[in-house]
């Protein structure tokens, strides 16, 4: 077999068969496939899309390309949730230990920024001394002693999408439901997951725009979720606006961090609101809860006594972070104090924000990668707590771009003042947080 014979199938809309696939991600994961080749690949398979048979296939053969881990010595229900992609997307750092302290393992396999996308990777690593990189044995060490780990994909946990999450981006091929069906599921099957929860964005800073592609996103998602023998269930969530306040690493630690201490803006509702969505299908999906109404009473109480901060105190320290950052966000997290205001251009109401060009924006700033061996700067972000639906005044403040470069955060201030659209009136219903569950 030879990659390019693979590469001129699928560039001619034939079938892949599961030998080919298998032969391809096998090259890939072993480093004799150029990238060049993959990216050629990558690219067909975005044009040209995958039917179901090889789509299955492409997530065995990923899932394979590196060890399962066993936690069968670990006697809780193991669950996790995952997203497709958002702008101040960072439930994942909520929702973790808070599910954790209910009695849930959560081997948590996560990704780095995708596209105009933020990865709970870049995030954690802003907490000084916090280590993503564990071996199999220190993720379970972990799991073990906390309730709930967090690593990326390594050389032995799901290398083949390592390998494919990076070339995708930068090859713009990241919006194909195959590829973002095999990266998801080949991750979080090699977790050893009993269950999982998928969180499907969709909306101007989602990859999926359109309800009815986020929805056969979610369709596919659930259906290869559930035959590599993990119960899942998937959420269609609004993604038109910025998740919250924040967007930046080190400002979106932040807001966690406050939202496990009880003390948040009234703009972080939403993510405090999806955490406990979130987790309470987590609950149920484990069978710890029999419903969700009991589900988010014992997620309330974990998260007033201060149980879910102390579980997210614990995992930092065993990550090899500083444990204060609990205590004192401000001292310890990587933050700057330079900001520039971002006016709105005109008084009305906001009707529309291009939400991935705020992503986009604050990616450019340093705040993601442009190429794979970009360095992330985790201090620069862009913080609001204006909302769809609400009313501003000719040169109200918008949100202000925190960076040190002051002319490059111009430019960023002028991209995001573009990305909100002021109409006379505001008409439409306020978008709904969970449009859909799929299972
Ligand atoms: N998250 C992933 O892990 N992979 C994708 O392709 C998209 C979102």
């Amino acid at each position: 077999m030879r990659p390019q014979d693979i590469i001129r199938k699928k560039r001619d809309r034939e079938q892949l068969l599961p030998a080919e696939i298998n032969f391809f991600v096998d090259g890939v994961t072993h480093g004799q496939i150029a990238d060049y080749q993959t990216s050629a690949l990558l690219m067909a398979i975005y044009l040209n899309g995958m039917n179901e048979a090889e789509q299955q296939s492409l997530t065995e053969a990923m899932l394979q390309s590196g060890s399962i881990l066993d936690f069968s010595g670990i006697a809780k229900p193991k669950v996790d949730k995952h997203s497709t992609g958002g702008v101040g997307d960072k439930t994942s750092l909520v929702i973790a230990p808070l599910v954790a302290a209910c009695g849930v393992c959560v081997p948590m396999i996560s990704g780095r920024g995708l596209g105009h996308t933020g990865g709970t990777l870049d995030k954690l690593e802003s907490i000084p001394g916090y280590r993503v990189s564990l071996s199999a044995s220190e993720f379970q060490n972990v799991l073990e002693q906390v309730g709930y780990a967090m690593a990326g994909q390594t050389a032995e946990l799901a290398p083949a999408d390592k390998k494919m999450y990076a070339l995708r981006d930068a090859t713009a091929t990241v919006e194909a439901i195959p590829l973002i069906v095999a990266s998801i599921i080949s991750k979080k099957g090699a977790a050893g997951l009993e269950a999982m929860v998928i969180d499907v964005k969709v909306g101007s800073g989602a990859f999926m725009r359109e309800e009815e592609r986020a929805r056969t996103l979610a369709q596919a998602l659930v259906k290869t979720g559930n035959s590599c023998g993990i119960r899942t269930r998937a959420l269609l969530t609004d993604m038109n606006q910025p998740l919250g306040c924040a967007v930046g690493n080190s400002i979106e630690v932040k807001e966690c961090i406050e939202i496990l201490r009880g003390e948040f803006a009234p703009a972080a509702q939403p993510v405090f609101d999806l955490s406990l969505e979130l987790s309470a299908q987590m609950l149920v999906l484990a069978h710890v809860d029999d419903s969700l109404d009991e589900a988010r009473q014992r997620l309330q109480r974990a998260l007033e006594s201060g149980e879910a901060l102390e579980r997210f105190r614990q995992n930092v320290a065993a990550q090899g972070g500083d444990p204060r950052v609990c205590d004192d966000p401000r001292g310890v997290l990587p933050l700057v104090s330079e900001s520039f205001i971002v006016e709105s251009r005109r008084p009305g109401y906001i009707t529309a924000v291009e939400t991935s060009e705020i992503g986009h924006a604050i990616a450019a700033l340093g705040g993601g990668r442009v190429r794979i061996d970009d360095k992330i700067d985790a201090t620069v972000g862009y913080i609001s707590e204006i909302k769809i639906g609400d009313q501003v005044t000719a040169g109200q403040t918008l949100g202000m771009v925190y960076s040190r470069d002051e002319s490059r955060a111009r430019e960023t201030v002028s991209r995001i003042q573009a990305a909100y659209q002021v109409g006379d009136e505001f008409k439409r219903d306020l978008p709904t947080l969970v449009k859909e569950v799929v299972e």
